[in-house]
């Protein structure tokens, strides 16, 4: 951080400090993901994963330059086998 900032009412972050999400921990949240150990890909069926919450290419400016080429794979695979 290069300002003073507040994570939430009683975590101060001070300026210095080096803040990285840890992207396993989001995504294991049972409030954000119920049984989040359980492959249950129909939790994604028509909704749009929230920007701070699905970060599974990072985001920022770090983000992953090769995002969408990975996905292109999984996508087109998925989208074949179901003709
Ligand atoms: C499923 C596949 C992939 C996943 C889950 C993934 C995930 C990630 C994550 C979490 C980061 C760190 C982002 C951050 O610090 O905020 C990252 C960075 C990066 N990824 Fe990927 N990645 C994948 C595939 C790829 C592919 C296929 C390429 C290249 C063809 C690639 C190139 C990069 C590069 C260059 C960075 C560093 C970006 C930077 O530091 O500015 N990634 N990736």
């Amino acid at each position: 951080m290069v300002a003073p900032f507040e994570l939430d009412d009683e975590t101060p972050v001070a300026p210095g400090t080096i803040l990285a999400p840890v992207i396993a921990a989001v995504h294991r949240r049972p409030d954000i993901y119920p049984e989040p150990d359980r492959f249950l890909p129909d939790r994604f069926v028509g909704i749009r994963p929230g920007t701070y919450t699905w970060v599974p290419s990072g985001g920022g400016d770090r983000r992953c330059l090769g995002s969408a080429f990975a996905m292109f794979g999984p996508h087109g695979g998925l989208g074949s086998s179901r003709g």
